[in-house]
């Protein structure tokens, strides 16, 4: 029986989780998403065809392979069927193999309609998001007030719970000629699907327990980054669920013994997309240098990523939070070519000396960082497969990390391809 593992971001997301996921999925039965939705990117490349997956688990590509959808994210209907259609053209086969909660909650048109006209207006700072509906969709479940899969297949109940959202939503919809506030559109686009989900709609929890029982081999995948997680990360500068540990629990409704071990994703530098405080970012030239090797634009957006050096501090907030087991380095190969390594080991706030992040996160935006530098080790480890056979100041660098942090090194990713990996636990 294989181990059941889960898979977090341990900085602000795009830490590479898309092809770790890719390959501890061919070790697992079943792979469930557990929260955010279509503002994530999961990039998976095989044989020189790339994926980029926003929805669907990435263990989809593996075929046989079961994936679930998870009640605890958020599920734009529209952009998941052509996600399903993209996997058809690209000869994969889904029949059988989604399960879709029924609890989960959609994002309907006007989620980005309303994010739209509030990330124009917000008083506080723009917090650069994905636009693709994801905060105003939770809202909407919080509030009680959200429209959920098994609610297609009530038409009177999903026309009537749509046109509630006119009452109150007023503000945005009403006298709106954006063809996001119509409603009735949305309804019957809505139905149009009822088919198509009838296919897939699945009791998750009851499922991945009897999968569980039967001594089938379940990953957990998360999406986004820890730094990123409502109640954990630098908020307001998150995203709206929990991407930490805990949202696999309630996103999934699974039992903490249903998970073996906690793999976490560290990139071997950090980046950042969209605002907010990022302490060790490299505002120079350095840092173009590493957007540029570290091909850093987002998957879903398109957008730059900030970049920076890799920091030590909120990384052991983020082994804690998670009750990190294992990391998986990604992109060590982006730092081939750096003759020293900065890592940030400790913060300086005014004049005291932090070695865990200050109390309010906001904070991080006025820490300094304290940095120990490593030397670099000048050569190229584009696909390495051997731990062994990295340059000593390579596997120093690994395990300064490792050290620190007090987990095991699980692999390392040394390229793209599923095969540039150095397999360190097994
Ligand atoms: P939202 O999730 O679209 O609400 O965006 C909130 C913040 O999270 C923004 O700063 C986004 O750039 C960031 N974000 C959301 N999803 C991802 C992701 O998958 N990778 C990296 N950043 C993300």
């Amino acid at each position: 029986m294989g181990k059941n593992r889960l898979v977090v971001g341990c900085q602000w997301g795009d830490e590479g989780k898309g092809k770790i996921v890719d390959l501890l999925a061919a070790e697992a039965d079943i792979t469930a998403r557990f929260q955010g939705g279509a503002n994530a990117g999961h990039t998976i490349v095989v044989d020189d065809t790339k994926y980029i997956l926003h929805l669907i688990p990435s263990g989809i590509i593996h075929s046989g392979k079961i994936c679930a959808i998870g009640n605890g994210v958020v599920l734009d209907p529209f952009a998941f069927k052509e996600e399903l259609d993209l996997l058809v053209e690209r000869g994969i086969d889904y029949t059988d193999r989604l399960w879709v909660s029924p609890a989960t909650n959609l994002v309907l048109p006007y989620h980005k309609l309303i994010e739209a006209v509030e990330e124009k207006s917000r008083e506080t700072a723009n917090l650069d998001t994905t636009m693709r509906g994801i905060g105003p969709a939770y809202v909407d479940k919080v509030a009680r007030q959200g429209i959920r899969v098994v609610d297609i297949f009530a038409p009177d109940r999903l026309k009537r719970r749509l046109e509630y959202q006119r009452v109150i939503k007023d503000k945005y919809l009403t006298g709106s000629d954006d063809e996001r506030a119509d409603l009735e559109r949305t309804y019957h686009e809505l139905i149009k699907l009822t088919d198509l989900f009838r296919t897939m709609v699945t009791d998750v929890s009851l499922a991945l327990h009897k999968a569980f029982k039967e001594g089938k081999t379940i990953l957990f995948e998360g999406a986004q980054g820890a730094m990123l997680d409502i109640d954990l990360g630098t908020y307001p500068f998150a995203t709206s669920s929990n991407t930490t540990t805990g949202g696999a629990l309630t996103g999934l409704g699974i039992g903490v013994r249903m998970i073996d071990e906690v793999v976490g994703v560290v990139k071997a530098y950090t980046t950042r997309v969209g605002a907010g405080p990022f302490p060790t970012e490299l505002v120079d030239d350095l840092g173009e240098e590493l957007r540029r090797q570290g091909d850093e634009y987002g998957a879903t957006t398109g957008r730059p990523r900030r970049c920076g050096w890799l920091d030590l501090v909120f990384l052991r907030h983020v082994v804690r939070i998670n009750g990190v087991d294992s990391i998986a380095i990604t992109k060590l190969d982006v730092l081939d070519d750096l003759p020293a390594i900065k890592v940030c080991t400790g913060y300086k706030l005014g004049d005291r000396q932090l070695s865990q992040v200050p109390l309010d996160l906001a904070e991080l935006g006025h820490v300094k960082p304290v940095y120990t530098e490593l030397p670099g080790w000048l050569s190229d480890t584009t696909g390495t497969t051997d731990f062994g056979a990295l340059p000593q100041k390579a596997q120093d660098y690994l395990n300064f990390i490792a050290d620190d942090l007090g987990v095991k090194i699980r692999l390392v990713s040394t390229g793209a391809k599923r095969k540039e990996t150095i397999t360190i636990l097994t």
